[in-house]
C-alpha cells in the first residue's frame, strides 16, 4: 500500500517529509532524523529572502548542509518577487534537491511584511513570486501553504492557490490543513487535503496533527494524499518516520527502548556541544530537551534541573545520570 512520492525528477525512498520548523530543523536535527531513518525528504527551517539578498551572513550560513542529509528541501520566504528570485538562484547554486516557498507562516512579523500566509490573500503576488522563482531554478519548486488567512469572508483560498501552483509548473504542494488565524489551535481539518488532492494532478503532501503511525496511515487513507509531512510529532518521537515507514511496508513498528532514547539524546547534544559556542549549544540543548523528555519518568524535575545549568558538559552529565536512575 506504500504510496510513492516523486517530486519533479526526485524520487523519494518513502513518501514521508520532515516539516520545516524554525529554530528546530538545523543541520543537527536534520542529520539525526536522517540517521534514525524512515524519512524521505528533510526540510530546512525557513530562510528569509530579504536577509539572504541583503547579505546577512548568519542567515546565509543557515543554508549550508551536508550530503548525508539528502534529499533535502531549502525553504525560502518573502514578499518581493525580485528578491525571492535572487534568493532562489542562491538556493539553486547550493544544490539541494528541492526549493520550497513558504506561503503558510502565520507569525505576525512575517505577515506584516506580506510574506508567508499573507500571500494567500494576494494570489496575484503569490503567482508572481512563484513564476519569478521558477525561472531561476534548475530543480523542482514546491510550495507549502495553509487553508487561507482565515480573516475574510472570501476565504479559504487554498484550492485556487493549488491550481495556480500547478499552472505555473510547481512540482508538488503541501497543505497544512489549518488557517493562519488558527495558528496551531483546534484540529487540522484533513477533508481539505482530500479536496485539494481531487482538484490538482501534481502531488499533494498532507500536513497537520500527525503524531503517530496510525495518524499517518489514516491521513493517506482518508485524503488520498501522495505524501505525509510531520513536524511536532517528530519532536516528541524522533522515531515517528521509522514507525510509519514500517507500517507502510506492512511490518510492525520498531520497539524503542529507554536506552535508544538516551543514546539519541546524548548523541544529538554531544554533537551540538562539540560544534557550537557554549551559549548557543546550551540554548539548542534546552529547546530539544524540553521536547524529548515529555512523558519520560521524572521528566519535569529533569527539565527544571537542566534549566538551571549553565555549562553544556553539566547538562550532558545530568541527562546521563537521569537515565541511569530510571533504567
Ligand atoms: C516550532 C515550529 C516552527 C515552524 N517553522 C516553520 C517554518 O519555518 N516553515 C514552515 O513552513 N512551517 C513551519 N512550521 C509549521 C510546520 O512546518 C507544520 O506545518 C506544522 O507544525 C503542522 O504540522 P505538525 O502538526 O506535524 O506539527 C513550524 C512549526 C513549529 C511547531
Amino acid at each position: 500500500m506504500s504510496p510513492r512520492l516523486r517530486i519533479g525528477g526526485v524520487e523519494l525512498a518513502t513518501p514521508l517529509v520532515l516539516a520545516p520548523m524554525a529554530g528546530i530543523c538545523d543541520r543537527y536535527f536534520r542529520r539525526m532524523i536522517r540517521r534514525v531513518g524512515g524519512v524521505g525528504l528533510v526540510s530546512m527551517e525557513f530562510i528569509s529572502a530579504e536577509a539572504v539578498t541583503r547579505g546577512i551572513e548568519p542567515i546565509i550560513e543557515k543554508m549550508v548542509f551536508n550530503d548525508d542529509e539528502r534529499p533535502l528541501a531549502i525553504q525560502i520566504y518573502g514578499s518581493d518577487p525580485d528578491r525571492m528570485a535572487e534568493c532562489a538562484a542562491r538556493v539553486d547554486e547550493l544544490g539541494p534537491e528541492i526549493c520550497d516557498i513558504n506561503m503558510g507562516c502565520p507569525a505576525n512579523k512575517v505577515l506584516k511584511g506580506c510574506a508567508g500566509a499573507a500571500l494567500m490573500a494576494d494570489l496575484g503576488l503569490a503567482a508572481r513570486i512563484i513564476e519569478a522563482c521558477r525561472r531561476r531554478l534548475n530543480r523542482p519548486l514546491t510550495v507549502k501553504f495553509r487553508l487561507g488567512l482565515g480573516r475574510r469572508a472570501d476565504e479559504p483560498t487554498y484550492l485556487e492557490l493549488g491550481r495556480i501552483c500547478q499552472d505555473l509548473g510547481v512540482a508538488a504542494i503541501t497543505l497544512h490543513a489549518r488557517t493562519a488565524r488558527q495558528m496551531y489551535t483546534g484540529r487540522a481539518d484533513w477533508s481539505h487535503i482530500r479536496r485539494l488532492k481531487q482538484s490538482v494532478s501534481i502531488p499533494v503532501i498532507g500536513n497537520g496533527d500527525v503524531f503517530t503511525a496510525d495518524d499517518a496511515l489514516a491521513m493517506f487513507e482518508s485524503t488520498g494524499c501522495d505524501g505525509v509531512m510531520a513536524g511536532r510529532g517528530v519532536l516528541r518521537d524522533p522515531w515517528l518516520f521509522r514507525r510509519i515507514a514500517a507500517r507502510l511496508e506492512g511490518r510492525p513498528e520498531p520497539e524503542i527502548s529507554l536506552d535508544d532514547r538516551r543514546r539519541l539524546m546524548l548523541d544529538h547534544f554531544r554533537w551540538v556541544a562539540r560544534e557550537e559556542p557554549p551559549h548557543v549549544a546550551l540554548h539548542k540543548m534546552r529547546t530539544f530537551a524540553g521536547r524529548y523528555t515529555k512523558g519520560l519518568a521524572g521528566g519535569r524535575a529533569l527539565r527544571e534541573k537542566l534549566g538551571r545549568l549553565s555549562a553544556p558538559a553539566d547538562f550532558l552529565t545530568a541527562l546521563d545520570e537521569h537515565f541511569g536512575q530510571i533504567t
